[in-house]
């Protein structure tokens, strides 16, 4: 790092950045914004209301006197309308998504386009019988047809339920079966790096693993160089939206409750749990930090390069940026094909205006140099953006340097799939920055960190991140504490962090048994029960074990059954089943077999151990161990690879 030039200048990760004067100048949200919004809970929260088209406008902000807390309780609208239809008045030529594919084709649609196919689409979704509340399963890759059959969906009320490509047909079956979904909208297959991935075959095999009778699959035609054969209750995209050419479906009006989707996660059992987000709330809160975070303007062309199947992908390339009327990108390939320039060569072929990213996707831009960055013109950037993972400061000040040039802000946001919408983040044109912390709640967002006893912890002392009044993006099943008419409410993260003494909450990571792999949360036992299902394995323990660039690396620690020792294509077959039960991106980084995993005299797993060991450090006291001979080998085995 010695010849770096933000270390030559001396900054250090508690320097604090101030916004740079010409954003702040034009930044969407002021100071005065800012304190007018935080002078009055929970009316402060029309001002996100009020960014959106309502058929009925709320009376209502909240309503907590029910079984649950509900936003806008009177309102009603359409999502798709809002991201669509409103914007044709003013924009109906401009671009609502601008796509580039895997082997640099391009298509463009504009809010007019956009318009026809999402009607065409949602006429074919009727035809084939889907009414509103029937939930439709989407499993497609980066590719228009994903957000236009969401729209789609929404214009009829019926919730989608995206399930991202990489997932295996064994993990599609299981999300389409607890979503009960009936109808499946895919495509034949994609490129991955040059090779074509057969996605039908997937889909095939979910609907003949799925309880739950799948009637109906629609197969997007992708690949376009060879004939798919479609068997009984197949339907072909592009001939369904022919056949209802120039049709017109009015939107259906929903409330403000109403689901607008439901989307997988991973928690710590090992199912994955189903979060709906509804239609008012979600995506209020959508437009809103859309609008205050990512400084989102109609004229913008804006590039969030995460995948739509995850929540990051629903709500800041697709909901987000249509509600505003922006121009949105979708890009299908991947940031180092053909070459590892690609993604400044996109930024500053479309002029992208805002780009948010994930450390993890820094972190990789940093090891293959900055000469990529900065050997083209990127001066269209107005902000840049971050999710997913705290950022450590180092990639943080690369990232301002190389991309932003100093000149664009960096948000670093932190939120979840149950939050929907971003929580914790510096307000752009407002707050100073402190790299490697994300920043305050947001103003109408109360956050502190508590102890085991749920108790608020000092300044600057670790503890749980504890949401403490709801907020409009909040799904319908949120798992909080406390009656929704409580002053002592609480939603608890799943996160360590700490709180400095100016408010800015720095993320520690996840407390629960979840690990990170490539930016995608899965649970521990889900990959733990996908290994140790593999015959000759006896028990597998998941860690997530820190790398020193600031990422982390998944580690198995596998224990075998006598007669197997990694041997007989042990690993291979380890392999085999996780790509199978969840997908290839969930591949285990260091699989490491050892005779026994350590445990304690009670016969509890010691994982805090294992990560230790992986990550070279101190191990202290192992007394408590019942096999403490154990870790010697387990050292060497880790030497091994
Ligand atoms: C978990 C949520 C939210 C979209 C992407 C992932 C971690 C998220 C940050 C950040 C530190 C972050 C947390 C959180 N996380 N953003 N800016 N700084 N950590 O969604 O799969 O629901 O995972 O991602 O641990 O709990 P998700």
């Amino acid at each position: 790092m010695d010849d770096d030039p933000v270390v030559e200048t001396g900054f250090t990760s508690r320097t604090a950045v101030e916004p740079p004067e010409p954003f702040v100048e034009q930044a969407n949200v002021d100071e005065s914004d800012v304190a007018a919004f935080d002078a009055s809970w929970p009316e402060c929260w029309r001002r996100a209301a009020d960014l959106l088209e309502w058929e009925t406008p709320t009376d209502e902000v909240i309503d907590r006197t029910g079984d649950r807390v509900s936003w806008f309780p009177d309102g009603r609208l359409n999502a798709a309308y809002n991201c669509v239809d409103r914007h044709l008045a003013e924009r109906k030529n401009q671009a609502a998504i601008k796509w580039v594919g895997k082997r640099g084709e391009t298509r463009t649609y504009t809010y007019l386009d956009l318009y026809h196919e999402v009607n065409e689409f949602a006429a074919a979704l009727r035809s084939l019988g889907i009414e509103a509340d029937d939930v439709v399963t989407l499993y497609m890759p980066a590719i228009p047809e994903l957000p236009v059959a969401m729209l789609a969906c929404a214009r009829i009320g019926a919730p989608h339920n995206v399930v991202f490509a990489g997932f295996s047909a064994q993990a599609l079956a299981e999300r389409m079966d607890r979503a009960g979904s009936e109808l499946l909208v895919t495509c034949d297959g994609y490129y991955r790096r040059g090779n074509a991935v057969h996605q039908k075959n997937k889909a095939d095999n979910a609907r003949i693993m799925a309880s739950q009778e799948v009637s109906d699959i629609v197969v997007v035609d992708r690949l376009g160089d060879e004939e798919v054969h479609l068997g009984d209750g197949y339907h072909d995209y592009d001939e369904l939206v022919a056949d209802h050419h120039g049709a017109e479906v009015e939107p259906v009006t929903r409330e403000a409750d109403d689901e607008l989707f439901v989307i997988y996660t991973s928690g710590t059992t090992g199912q994955p749990s189903g979060i709906r987000h509804t239609t008012g709330g979600y995506l209020a809160h959508a437009a809103w930090t859309s609008h205050a975070v990512l400084d989102l303007k109609p004229d913008d062309t804006y590039w969030c390069s995460a995948d739509i199947g995850w929540i990051t992908g629903h709500t800041y390339l697709v909901y987000g940026p249509l509600a505003l009327g922006t121009t949105t990108m979708l890009y299908e390939g991947v940031p180092d094909h053909p070459e590892k320039d690609r993604v400044w060569e996109l930024i500053e072929r479309n002029a992208v205006d805002v780009f948010y990213t994930a450390p993890t996707a820094i972190r990789a831009f940093i090891k293959w140099g900055a000469d990529h960055p900065d050997a083209h013109d990127l001066s269209s950037l107005r902000l840049l953006g971050t999710v997913g993972e705290p950022i450590n400061a180092d990639a943080w000040w690369w990232y301002y340097e190389h991309v932003g040039n100093g000149e664009c802000p960096i948000v670093d946001t932190w939120w979840q799939t149950e939050t929907g919408s971003i929580l914790v983040s510096t307000v752009p044109g407002v707050d100073e920055m402190k790299p490697g912390s994300a920043g305050p709640p947001l103003p109408g967002i109360d956050a502190t960190v508590v102890d085991e006893t749920g108790e608020s912890v000092a300044p600057e002392t670790g503890g749980y991140l504890t949401v403490t009044k709801p907020w409009p993006g909040m799904p319908l099943d949120l798992p909080a504490d406390g009656e929704p008419d409580d002053e002592d409410w609480r939603y608890v993260t799943e996160d360590a962090a700490r709180i400095d003494d100016d408010g800015y909450v720095t993320v520690l990571g996840r407390i629960d048994d979840t690990v990170t792999v490539q930016g995608h949360r899965l649970g521990t036992m889900e990959l733990e029960s996908a290994i140790a299902d593999v015959e000759g394995v006896a028990e597998a323990a998941i860690v997530d074990v820190q790398t020193p660039g600031g990422g982390s690396t998944v580690h198995a620690f596998v224990s075998t059954d006598e007669g197997h020792k990694g041997v007989d294509g042990l690993r291979e077959r380890i392999t085999a089943n996780v790509e199978r039960t969840i997908g290839s991106f969930a591949t285990p980084g260091v699989v490491v077999f050892t005779p026994e995993l350590p445990k304690t005299r009670s016969g509890k797993l010691l994982r805090r151990l294992l990560k230790d060991i992986a990550s070279g450090q101190e191990l202290g006291d192992t007394s408590a161990l019942r096999n403490p001979e154990i870790v010697g080998e387990i050292e060497s085995a880790l030497d091994g690879e």
